[in-house]
């Protein structure tokens, strides 16, 4: 079996994080979603991967080199543009030959991974294995309608007038016979080669197309609230650990995560609190259910449920909550005030917070 990410398109509800880097390698919990991602892949024996990259091949490929340090043999695949996730079929007809695959959509994380999903098609025999979860809002996701035996009808892409609440979640194991479904359809309303398209192609031809509930927690990681929110939940489980330094005026409460060369300074973290490597945290108050990068400056500073990135200097502002920090930038405030600040700030963006 191989697997497929698909880690093209634009994230635009992820502005301004995506104007500098794409948002499937913004970091949860100090680690990008894509390498979330592909150490599941690598957990269910799989180590050919192709992944679908855009306009951010670069720095995609400049995080995950060749894939070696996962385990993994990696195929970079490229798109000339957001055509669709059935035109990723297309792209890497080649590199898939007649292998089954797992397809895993680069901005989803099911940290409780998707062992019952692959099991479910290799005991089933199915040419498709859909993962589903129930969902409040059926006009945001691809969605599937099932008979009792969990055997899916019917796919519908954001339906206007939706049938039932089981959205697909974004992880997809087909038998090479999807191909023949993708070279059938023809591009939607949207200009997009659906995969939904596809899967409902391959439904009405007769042939087995299956659902496997996921009860995990899922997230479409499409918005910077998503972000905090998956940041939080994967934070539940983060297991304690100081490779760096904290000095004995600090206060350490709770489950915290201290990188190699970071040193805790007169501060108090109450995790749960993930803080990288080389990061130097003075005179603060962090946390809980906050993410602080690498070689970050936080000094006199007050953050929680938060996701600082790495090279971000946060310096005599207090009250940051709910809060994202771009890579490289500078949030400062002369005076210390102790309000309460809701930030969005790009990569090397400055804010500068002034009473007087
Ligand atoms: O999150 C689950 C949903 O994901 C499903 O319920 C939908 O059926 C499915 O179509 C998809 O909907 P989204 O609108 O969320 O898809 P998005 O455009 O965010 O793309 C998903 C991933 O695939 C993302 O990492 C970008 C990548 N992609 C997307 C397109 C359209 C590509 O690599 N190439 C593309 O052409």
């Amino acid at each position: 079996m191989k697997g497929l990410v698909l880690a093209g398109g634009t994230g635009t509800r992820l502005r301004p994080f995506s104007h500098t880097m794409p948002k499937q390698l913004i970091p949860i919990v100090n680690k990008p979603v894509l390498v979330h991602i592909l150490e599941d892949i690598r957990a269910q024996g799989i180590t050919e991967v192709g992944i679908v990259v855009g306009g951010y091949a670069g720095d995609i490929a400049a995080k995950l080199g060749d894939g070696s340090a996962l385990g993994l043999r990696i195929t970079y695949l490229h798109q000339d543009a957001p055509r669709g996730l059935a035109h990723c079929l297309v792209i890497a007809r080649e590199f898939l030959g007649d292998a089954d695959f797992v397809m895993y959509l680069g901005d989803n994380m099911l940290p409780q991974g998707i062992a019952d999903i692959v099991a479910d098609f290799r005991t089933g025999g199915a040419d498709a294995q859909l993962a589903v979860q129930p969902v409040d809002d059926p006009r945001a996701f691809g969605m599937a309608e099932l008979d009792d035996r969990q055997r899916v009808t019917r796919v519908v892409e954001k339906p206007a007038h939706p049938v039932g609440d089981l959205a697909l979640i974004g992880v997809y194991v087909f038998s090479p016979r999807v191909h023949e479904a993708v070279a059938a359809i023809v591009p939607s309303g949207r200009g997009e080669l659906e995969i939904s398209d596809a899967v409902q192609w391959l439904v009405a031809g007769g042939h087995d197309v299956r659902a496997s509930r996921y009860t995990g927690y899922w997230r479409d990681v499409g918005t910077v609230d998503d972000m905090l929110e998956c940041n939080r939940e994967l934070l539940r489980s983060l297991a304690p650990s100081v490779a760096g330094k904290a000095d004995e005026a600090s206060e350490l409460i709770g489950p915290v995560e201290i990188g190699a060369d970071s040193r805790v300074v007169n501060s108090r973290i109450t995790g749960p609190v993930s803080i990288g490597r080389g990061t130097v945290i003075e005179d603060s108050v962090v946390g809980p259910d906050t993410t602080i990068g690498d070689d970050c400056v936080l000094s006199g500073a007050g953050v929680s449920y938060s996701i600082v990135l790495d090279t971000a200097t946060i310096s005599g502002v207090g009250g940051l909550y709910g809060s994202v920090i771009g890579r490289g930038a500078l949030v400062a405030s002369a005076d210390g005030e102790g309000r309460r600040h809701r930030l969005m700030v790009g990569d090397h963006a400055s804010v500068h917070l002034l009473t007087s």
